[in-house]
């Protein structure tokens, strides 16, 4: 009898973790993409506080991206954990490279260095997502 009713609420319990998760993945991905925004508005009113306060949030939301332990069809040969800590890595490292080239008012290193950091997002989600 017990069984029958612990056996459910484990499940469920199981679907929660799962959920809070994503949840919470899908926080850290929003946060990501307005920081990008930020940076892009700090470029069009060439205001480097804008700039750097992108960078600040991009910084801080790629700690969560080193947690992530995504899953993808290459199975066990994909080292997802050492991936999304490399992937987190590179990004912080590029947006300090958007500000270091913006204050030596190095206008297309900004945009290269841009569109690199936009690149990785876009890789991983093509790992993960097929697109
Ligand atoms: C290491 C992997 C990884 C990297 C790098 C990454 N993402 Fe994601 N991203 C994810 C995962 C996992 C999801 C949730 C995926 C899913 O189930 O579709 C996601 C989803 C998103 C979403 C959609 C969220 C939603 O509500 O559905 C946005 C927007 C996003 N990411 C932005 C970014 C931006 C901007 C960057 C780069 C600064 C970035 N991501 C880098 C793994 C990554």
């Amino acid at each position: 009898m017990k069984k029958i009713i612990l056996l459910p609420l484990l499940v469920w319990g199981l679907a929660c973790a799962d959920d809070a998760n994503q949840t919470k993945q899908t926080q850290t991905m929003s946060n990501l993409v307005s920081a990008m925004a930020t940076i892009q508005k700090g470029m069009m009113y060439n205001d480097q506080s804008i700039v750097a306060k992108g960078v600040e949030e991009i910084k801080l939301n790629t700690k969560d991206i080193s947690s992530f332990d995504i899953k993808n069809e290459n199975g066990s040969s994909f080292k997802a954990k050492q991936y999304s800590a490399t992937q987190a890595l590179a990004i912080a490292k590029l947006s300090d490279d958007i500000l270091i080239a913006f204050r030596k008012e190095n206008r297309n290193r900004v945009l290269d260095t841009y569109r690199r950091m936009q690149n990785q997002c876009m890789t991983c989600h093509a790992l993960i997502r097929k697109w």
